[in-house]
Formats: C-alpha cells, structure tokens, sequence
C-alpha cells in the first residue's frame, strides 16, 4: 500500500484518543442577535432596537426596517411538546419500524397481485354516518370547514373506497383487488395499541361475489384475503401460535332473527349492539336488543347461538341446510386448500361493530388474549347501495399498524432497524468540500446511498459517525491524493484502506 501522506489521513488509523480535538474543531459562528431571543419583542421594538445598536445606522448597509416579520413573536409562547393525546410523532427511529413494516404490506399486496389506492384523509361527514348507531360514528373527527362543509378525518377506508368504485362506474374492471395504507382518526378511549390516530393497511376486492348454490358455497375472495393476512403474519416472525382468527358469518345471526321475524332493516343494529358484548353487562345489552323489538324469547336463542364456538354445534341449532353453515364449512375447507387451517377458528361471537358486513366476518387475535383485534374484516356485498350506487360484491380487511407492533414488542420481534448508508464521503480540507460533492454525486448517481460531512470536523467524530450510520466505506478526500486525481477508501468493516482513482470508484 503506498504511504499515505496527507497528515489527516495517516491518523485514520491510529486509535482515536490520538486526536485532537482541537485542530479540527469547527468554527464557532456568532449568532445573529435577532435569532438569539424573541421574547416579548414586537417587530417594531425590534427594529428600533436594531437601528439603537447601530448607532442609527441601518443593519449592514442595508434597508432600514427591512427584518422580515416571521423571524418576530408578539411574546414567548411555552407550547407543549407532546403531540395532541393519542397521536405520535415518528422520530427517525419510529419511522424507520413504521418504514419497515409498510414494506411488508406493501410486499404482502404485490404478492397477491393488488395495486395501490388512496383517498384524501378529509372526507365529507355524511361518507361515514350511518343509521345503525356505530361507536365509530360517536368517535368522528368532524368539524364545519369555511365553506360550511360538514367534514370528517376518516376514521377508517372502506366508505372512501366506495365512493371513489361508484364515481369512476364503469371505467372500472372488475375484480378490483385494491390495497391501501392511510391514517385513520378515531376520538376513542385509549387502551394498549388503540389509538386517536392509527394507520391501517387494507385489502379489499371488488365485483367477485360469494356464491352459495345447491353445489355449495365459493368463498374464494375472503379465503385469498386471510391467506394474505396469514402471509404477512409470517414474514414478520409471527407463528400460529402467537395469533388466530376467528371466524364467522352474519349470516347466523339472520337466521337466527328470521325464525323470529325480526324485520330486516333492524339486522345492522342488532350486530352493533351484539357487538358490544365483551364491553358492556350483559343486562346492558338485553335492554338495548329489547329496545329494539325483540322478544325476551329471542334474545336468549341469539345469546345462545353466539356462545357457540364449534361449527358441529352449530349445524345441530340451525340445521343443516342454511347458507350460514355452507359459507362457513368452505370457508374452512379453502383454509386447508391455502394451509393456514390452524390459524382460524369458528366463534360465533365475532360480528363486528361495523353495520356494512353481509356475510363471513373475521378477527385477527392474539392467543395471549393481551391486545384488542389486531385485524378484522368481512364481506359488504351492500355497501355500495347505500351511498346511492349499484351494489358490487366485496370484501377487506382492515389491518391496524399500532396493536400489531405491540403484539410484536410482546414476542421480542420488534427488528432492530438503524439507519444503513453505503458511503460517508468526507473531505480533508475545507477547499477540498467541492471536490467530495463530485464524489458524493458521482455516487449518488450510481445508486449507491452517501452521507456528505457538510461541516469541517475531525476524524474521530466521522469514524464515530460512519460505526453510527452503519457506512459500509468511508471516502477521504484529501489534498495529496487528490493532486493525483485519487481518493482514499476505507472499507469500514475489515479496515483495508486503498487509494483509488475518481473515474475508477464504484
Ligand atoms: P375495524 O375493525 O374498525 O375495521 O378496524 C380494523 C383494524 O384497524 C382493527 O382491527 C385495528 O387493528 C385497527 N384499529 C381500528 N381502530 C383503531 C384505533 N383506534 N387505534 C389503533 N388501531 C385501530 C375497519 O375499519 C374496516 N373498514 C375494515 C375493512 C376493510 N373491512 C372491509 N374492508
């Protein structure tokens, strides 16, 4: 290896208590006096200070008054600096695990052929008001805008994805397999991995309908929809073990309700009510089903039919002839057919707060029984109707980012993600700073990742900087080398160090 003769750079390879911290320590600025405090002063006072410290004079040479206003506050405002309760701020660490694990959604939807959607985060409030008396509508973000619009933040996607499928009609191609990852506001009581804000990765598909006829039910879209969940979960590290699915259909509940006569348009509502049941006394929940009509007869038949938890049972209540009992019974039949059979479990329980869902409905849970619903989702063959469109059959799943990385702190999955550079390109003398911006750009457009030292700062300080960003080579430029049209390369993880040409760097 040839000697290396700029000064800087032979000291890369000592130990680096050999450094002095004082040769290279950067210049200190002095701080112009207007940045320095803002407190209690108003432009104008400001400004007479200024021209008081000058003598009169204007600032420079310059234009007499010519500060601009934003640099001036009325008065010091202590803010808090937390972020509104509920809401987060993706510090680099945090962003980089939410980076991480929208990869994999997105991964998971390209692998099962779905294309990206999105939709504004501002909707209409009229999008997401139903008549069933939804918790979602009570927790609404929703205000009047300056035009005397009543609009919301949506607090979840699949009312958007309806509107945008009618407002393009019949543009579109169906089946539509969309995935979409958004935002989502919720004014919600706060409890481990339920937030006011959450993001939500959504699959859905359009216009493949459930078919149930004398040959049997189809169910393929919802069992192609769980096998995307069951793929995501793996990639992440989490097993079977960790988490299920459990699965029903609302379709058991209608059945239920017909032997009775409830009329249908009371169906939503009383999901929404049955719904509640882990959250509110039972007693509670008989009041509010009587409220709505039905007989004390009824009520205990339905109470009874939701305890079920084994499809066998199931068929013994309702018989066997049902569309409820078909659905389900192919539902787990293509479970096998994917292999994630172990995963789901039938618990006629599940019937989501949601009022749209007309058939299989389903829940990701964790086995530890720790978290809420990591997951849930179902078909809403009539949602499209409701907002004045032709009906398209469809299903999704919504998929929360927050109880899902709690999930994954609870296993000991959470990856360890630092921010990864290939190059940290560092010139030696600060004449040489337009010489390793080439070198950075030459890089760059390589496609490899550079960071650029933008300040004059020792060499102890960017090996230290280089070990944090995780560098696989540190670039030197300096005054020796470079009169011969070199740099020097450091590969950081075995210390070989080289000389090389520019035109020669890769
Ligand atoms: P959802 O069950 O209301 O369904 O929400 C889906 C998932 O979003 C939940 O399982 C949970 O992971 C997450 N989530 C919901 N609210 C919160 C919250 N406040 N904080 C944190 N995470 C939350 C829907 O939203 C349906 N639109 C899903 C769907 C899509 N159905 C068909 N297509």
């Amino acid at each position: 290896m040839p000697p290396l003769l700029n000064p800087r750079l032979s000291l890369s390879l000592k130990p680096f208590f050999l450094f002095s911290q004082s040769s290279f320590a950067p210049r200190k600025f002095q701080i112009p006096r207007q940045f320095v405090s803002v407190k209690s002063r108003t432009f104008s006072s400001l400004a007479s200070e200024q021209s008081s410290d000058n003598g009169g004079s204007s600032v420079g040479g310059g234009r007499s008054g010519a500060l601009s206003p934003s640099l001036v506050t009325d008065e010091v405002q202590r803010i808090d600096v937390n972020p509104p309760k509920g809401t987060r701020d993706f510090p680099p660490e945090d962003m980089r695990l939410r980076n991480w694990l929208f990869h994999h959604f997105r991964e998971v939807s390209r692998l099962f052929g779905f294309e990206e959607v999105d939709y504004p985060v501002l909707e209409s409030e009229a999008l997401f008001i139903r008549k069933a008396g939804e918790e979602i509508r009570d927790q609404l973000y929703c205000f009047e805008d300056r035009g005397n619009r009543r609009v919301a933040l949506r607090p979840e996607l699949t009312p958007s994805l309806a509107r945008l499928v009618i407002q393009k009609g019949k543009s579109l191609s169906p089946p539509l397999k969309w995935f979409a990852i958004g935002q989502c506001w919720r004014y919600e009581r706060m409890t481990r991995g339920r937030r006011r804000e959450h993001y939500q990765w959504n699959m859905d598909i359009l216009g493949v309908p459930e078919v149930t006829d004398i040959s049997g039910s189809i169910l393929i879209a919802e069992a192609e929809l769980m096998a995307s969940i069951v793929a995501f979960f793996k990639r992440i590290g989490i097993t079977e073990s960790d988490v299920g699915f459990k699965v029903s259909s609302r379709k058991v509940l209608q059945e239920v309700l017909r032997c009775y006569s409830v009329p249908e348009n009371l169906f939503g509502k009383v999901c929404i009510i049955i719904d509640k049941i882990e959250k509110i006394p039972i007693d509670e929940i008989k009041r509010e089903l009587n409220a709505t009509g039905l007989s004390e007869e009824a009520i205990e038949e339905l109470l009874q039919v939701l305890s079920i938890k084994s499809l066998t049972k199931l068929e013994e209540i309702l018989g066997g002839a049902g569309e409820a009992i078909a659905d389900l019974k192919q539902l787990f039949s293509l479970a096998e057919k994917f292999g994630y059979s172990e995963w789901i479990q039938f618990d006629a329980s599940v019937v989501r707060g949601l009022a749209y869902y007309t058939g299989i409905v389903f829940e990701g849970f964790d086995r530890d029984g720790k978290l809420r619903a990591i997951c849930g989702g179902g078909r809403y063959d009539r949602l499209l109707s409701t907002f004045g469109g032709d009906d398209v059959p469809a299903c999704g799943f919504g998929f929360g980012d927050a109880v899902v990385i709690e999930l994954l702190k609870e296993k000991g999955l959470v990856p360890e993600l630092s921010l990864e550079v290939d190059n940290i390109v560092c010139a030696l003398d600060h004449d040489l700073q337009g010489v390793a911006a080439t070198v950075a750009t030459k890089l760059r457009d390589k496609g490899l990742s550079v960071d650029l030292v933008l300040e004059n700062k020792p060499l102890k300080w960017v090996f230290k900087r280089a070990a944090r960003i995780k560098a696989q080579r540190l670039i030197l430029v300096g005054n020796t080398e470079w009169q011969k049209g070199m740099v020097v390369v450091k590969v950081l993880s075995s210390g070989e160090q080289y000389e090389i040409k520019l035109d020669e760097l890769e």
